[in-house]
């Protein structure tokens, strides 16, 4: 089966391509070689790789920054999406997207499940959930896999933002009252992967929404614990710093973060046997890669 990969330098589009499994071939196009954006782009791509499905990856990310680049924002997560999705029914072939907790207020306290009603609260979270609409709108074979706080070895992410800042101070401030779940680009890859093989096995999916993080949900503070825990087990770090938790208030940025972006993960694994990952485990791996990439 063609697939053809978007975004394919960020952290996700970097796993999917190293992670293809037997039965697939791929093309994998950077933003300099598909701004998604440009649909006369999109469709000449389209045209000349002539993809039998589309695993978009490509997205503005900058959470913060799209609160003053909003025209940015939603070229990419909007439209961008909805040229993407347009090209995708005219060829009647299905379309995987990634989107985000952020579509929703972050005001509850139970785990978020794909139908619950939606409600972002800035730039980002509006461009995305608008992106989604398009997709829904647009083309009739569409799965939407939202997750949550993304690290990986390859791109920038709160753990290597954590190691590098932990290698330079002695103290850090680390946010202790939003709640997520950590996931590893890996395991989006390996889960999009294996919706991919199901589609290819059975010729249909189960369109719509899921959700897919990693557990057991923690707060940024616990995630930070963690990262330091073992990369001085594993020698990335000679010592700890000093973590202190803040609030949310006493970190402020140009863009509100939820403070509740638990996604309920069921309806994945009732209907396909995907489990939410173990972000502990996972992290200890892409550790392990980054003390690899270091020695190398
Ligand atoms: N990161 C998170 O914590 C997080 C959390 C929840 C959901 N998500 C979602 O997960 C998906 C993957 O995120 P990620 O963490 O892999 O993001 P990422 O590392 O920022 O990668 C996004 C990629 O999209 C590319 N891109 C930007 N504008 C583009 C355009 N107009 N055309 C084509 N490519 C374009 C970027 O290329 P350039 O660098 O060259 O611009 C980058 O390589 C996104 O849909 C994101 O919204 C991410």
């Amino acid at each position: 089966m063609r697939v053809l990969v978007t975004g394919a330098q960020g952290q996700v589009g970097h796993e999917l391509l190293r992670r293809v499994p037997a039965g697939f071939s791929v093309s994998g196009f950077g933003s300099q070689d598909l701004d998604i954006s440009n649909a006369d782009q999109v469709l000449a791509v389209f045209t000349s790789i002539k993809p039998e499905l589309v695993i978009n990856a490509a997205a503005y990310t900058a959470v913060d920054k799209a609160e003053t680049d909003v025209e940015r924002a939603y070229a990419v997560n909007s439209d961008g999406v909805g040229f993407l999705a347009a090209a995708a029914e005219r060829l009647s072939i299905p379309l995987f997207h990634i989107s985000t907790d952020y579509v929703f207020s972050g005001d509850s306290d139970k785990p978020y499940t794909p139908d619950e009603g939606t409600q972002p609260s800035g730039i980002y979270g509006l461009s995305k959930l608008s992106g989604e609409q398009r997709l829904i709108e647009e083309c009739s074979r569409h799965l939407i896999l939202r997750t949550s706080w993304v690290f990986g070895a390859h791109g920038n992410n709160f753990v290597k933002t954590m190691l590098r800042l932990g290698a330079d101070r002695e103290t850090l401030s680390v946010v202790a009252d939003q709640h997520g779940g950590p996931t590893s680009a890996g395991s989006i890859a390996d889960t999009l992967w294996a919706l991919a093989s199901s589609f290819q096995q059975e010729g249909r999916l189960d369109w719509g929404v899921y959700h897919y993080s990693g557990a057991p949900a923690c707060t940024w503070y616990d995630f930070a614990n963690e990262i330091f825990t073992q990369s001085i087990s594993l020698g990335l770090l000679e010592r700890r710093p000093q973590l202190t938790a803040i609030t949310t208030a006493e970190y402020p940025t140009p863009a509100k973060r939820p403070m509740w972006s638990v996604l309920d993960c069921r309806k994945l694994a009732d209907g396909y046997g995907l489990y939410p990952c173990d972000w502990a485990q996972d992290l200890r791996s892409v550790l392990q890669q980054l003390g690899d990439l270091k020695g190398a």
